[in-house]
């Protein structure tokens, strides 16, 4: 009989310190231990996604693209993976499709493998684009759930989406619990209820926040999972992931083959624990971080939304409304739809509940994007919306229910004209567009490494 099989895609060069440390590992920490990660026997690493990509250019003075090539040169067997948002790409928005591919073609030829793409709806026709792009150009597609608890989100529900992301073409499926929500139970039945209708690997990711993630690991495992993404123990609990060694023990015993050495693994945990602790004596790896957080289930909210939410109503000297506003965000998430509470979802439904409540008005004050959501900007929600409330915030304006990217005009041509010479390369030009701001400065620097020096100066005097 074949032995039971499970495989551990390992996150501590992207959603571990992300969330532990607000991705601020630099290139720098991670190579010289890039060749033994190589050697631990993971499925895959999780080296690249939104915040690593932005936090490069905004804080480390990184090329992101180049980090990637770094990764790519010492870390020859081991498949490397990315997150991707979709139509999305790594930002809040839509971008045009011939940005999309662009994209996921360079990701490609700078050495990713698997790309896992998601939309926060759900909605299928933002990964369309996106998922031909991996296909056309070699990588391996994984298409991802987000997970979350509604009326409407039942297995059924995710089975259905599971189909037609196999008919997209999709390598392999993801539930991707950003939140933590997702209880053994539920992992259970919803693993079993997937593998029933697909013969596609299915890969699990949740976070260690609400303090069940290893019991959510094992029965999720146990019905039937492929893949669980786990951390390097300096770097898992708390909003991260749970520690790799330690469920690779406990599901060895249970005579699961993990394809991992312990040996190599032991050797990569010795190296991160005094990267670690240069984060801790720095400051930026805050305690706070480790707090188990059992609310996250009772309010079915992210822990990081929940301290958002907290820090919004003290700046508004309002923190005693802190109960009203939880009280009001499932309210408001039944009349958007009962949209994922993902990024950037989770923020727009959290400043519509303090806005309801602080003004005393519900949806007297309507911030912008909730209007371009309500418009049908975004793409389709999840479940009808709230026929009063689409009134209130649209009033007779028409609401969109194409695929929202097909209202968008080619973008790439206009990134390149407004980056002219400064684009050394078409990875240049894509930084640019997808993160203007901070990838402008950071070129510029590149071409002239004086360019910013008056400023500093000045800085310093004043
Ligand atoms: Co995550």
């Amino acid at each position: 009989m074949n032995p039971k099989r499970v495989r551990f895609m390992d996150t501590i060069l992207r959603d571990a310190h992300q969330s532990l440390i607000a991705t601020r590992m630099t290139t720098a920490q991670m190579e010289p231990i890039l060749e033994v990660l190589d050697d631990c026997g993971f499925e895959s690493l999780e080296v690249w996604g939104g915040a690593t990509f932005d936090s490069c250019l905004r804080f480390l003075n990184e090329d992101p693209w180049e980090r990637l090539r770094i990764i790519r040169k010492h870390v020859k067997k081991t498949k490397l993976q990315m997150l991707l948002r979709g139509q999305n790409l790594l930002g809040y928005k839509h971008y045009s499709d011939d940005v999309v591919e662009e994209f996921v073609r360079l990701s490609i030829k700078n050495g990713i493998d698997v790309i896992r793409v998601f939309d926060a709806l759900n909605d299928l026709r933002n990964i369309e684009t996106s998922m031909k792009s991996i296909k056309k150009y070699g990588g391996e597609a994984q298409c991802c759930i987000c997970y979350t608890i509604s009326d409407v989100h039942t297995d059924q529900y995710y089975v259905e989406l599971v189909k037609k992301m196999e008919q997209m073409g999709a390598d392999s499926i993801a539930i991707k619990d950003m939140a933590g929500i997702l209880t053994p139970h539920n992992a259970s039945k919803l693993t079993k209820a997937i593998k029933a209708v697909t013969k596609l690997p299915l890969e699990i990711h949740t976070h260690a926040t609400s303090g069940i993630s290893e019991m959510t690991y094992l029965k999720a495992v146990e019905a039937g999972a492929d893949i669980i993404d786990t951390a390097l123990s300096p770097f898992s609990g708390g909003t991260s992931q749970p520690a790799t060694e330690s469920l690779m023990i406990a599901l060895e015993e249970m005579g699961y083959e993990t394809g991992l050495n312990l040996q190599k693994i032991n050797e990569a945990v010795a190296y991160f624990q005094n990267v670690k602790q240069e984060f801790v004596d720095n400051g930026l790896f805050n305690p706070k971080v480790m707090d188990i957080e059992p609310k996250t289930l009772i309010y079915q909210v992210p822990g990081g939304m929940l301290s958002n939410l907290l820090k919004q109503l003290k700046d508004a000297k309002k923190e005693n409304l802190f109960k009203e506003v939880l009280e009001e965000i499932p309210r408001v998430r039944k009349e958007m739809g009962y949209p994922p509470l993902v990024t950037p979802m989770s923020q727009m439904v959290g400043t519509q509940a303090v806005m309801n409540v602080i003004s005393g008005e519900r949806y007297k004050m309507v911030p912008k994007e909730i209007k371009d959501y309500v418009g049908g900007l975004y793409g389709q929600a999840p479940a009808p919306l709230d026929s009063d409330i689409v009134k209130i915030v649209n009033g007779d304006n028409t609401i969109i229910t194409a695929r929202p990217a097909d209202l968008l005009a080619p973008q790439l041509d206009q990134f390149r004209k407004e980056l002219k010479d400064l684009a050394m390369s078409e990875e240049d030009v894509l930084s640019y567009g997808l993160f203007p701001a901070v990838a402008l400065p950071f070129l510029k620097k590149k071409h002239d490494p004086f360019y910013d020096v008056v400023e500093q100066i000045v800085e310093v005097i004043l």
